[in-house]
């Protein structure tokens, strides 16, 4: 795993040339998929991104990972990536079918066929590019320190009850991140420091962080980080 730590000066300036990398890296000929962070710091750069001149309906979006709320919730990823990105470009959208099914299970696996048969199959069966946010207890996507998802081997996706938010999550899992071509995590503010440390500068006796396992099973990992959540972490490359 190469690990490529970039650090810039502000949350407005990280917003902007995380748009920049991510269209970057969608620029290549053929099909391109991008597997979407919810939370609320890609917000900015997802405006941003909306904004680059990309070959967007060769480029397949999807939910890195979905809450088990009604689409119509605010706390919906599908519904803020519909509305930061989305809607604002001409890309297929993939929502999880939440609506379709009685439990976050059979969403979960109904979303890895949707994956395997209309996104990766365009791309030689790989995910290409991916964005993940950071929690400040380590979790990525909805992989939370000791929950199920972790222990995922076989399916791409899956659903995990996550007792800290007393949520069901859907999630990807490590056998799916693992195989992108290039995982970008986008973390932004002095309360991930300590999480950031954690995944870039672990030490012993760290506790051993979901984004680790991720970042250790990948192949490219850039982490992209505003000053603030890099205040931890010595020797960055900062931009
Ligand atoms: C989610 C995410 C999750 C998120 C982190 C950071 O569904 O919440 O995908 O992994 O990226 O919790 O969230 P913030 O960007 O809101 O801090």
């Amino acid at each position: 795993m190469t690990m490529d730590v970039r650090v810039f000066g502000s949350s407005l300036s990280l917003a902007e040339e995380a748009a920049l990398l991510l269209g970057e890296t969608l620029s290549g000929p053929g099909n391109h998929n991008l597997g979407l962070a919810g939370g609320s710091t890609p917000m900015p750069t997802y405006v941003r991104l909306a904004e680059l001149n990309l070959n967007w309906p060769a480029i397949d979006l999807w939910l890195g990972d979905e809450r088990w709320v009604d689409r119509e919730s605010p706390e919906c990823n599908a519904g803020m990536c519909w509305d930061y990105l989305a809607s604002r470009t001409a890309a297929p959208f993939h929502e999880v079918p939440l609506a379709d099914h009685e439990q976050p299970m059979e969403a979960a696996h109904a979303y890895e066929s949707v994956l395997k048969d209309d996104i990766l199959s365009k791309t030689d069966g790989r995910a290409d590019v991916v964005l993940l946010g950071l929690g400040d207890d380590g979790h990525t996507a909805s992989l939370f320190p000791d929950t199920e998802g972790l222990a995922e081997t076989e399916h791409l996706y899956t659903a995990t009850h996550v007792p800290k938010v007393d949520m069901w999550r859907l999630t990807a899992t490590i056998p799916l991140l693992s195989q992108a071509d290039h995982l970008f995590f986008l973390v932004s503010g002095a309360t991930k420091a300590e999480a950031v440390r954690w995944l870039v500068n672990p030490l012993e006796g760290d506790p051993q962080i979901p984004a680790r396992y991720v970042a250790d099973a990948a192949e490219n990992v850039t982490v992209l980080l505003d000053k603030s959540a890099a205040s931890l972490i010595s020797s960055p490359t900062t931009s």
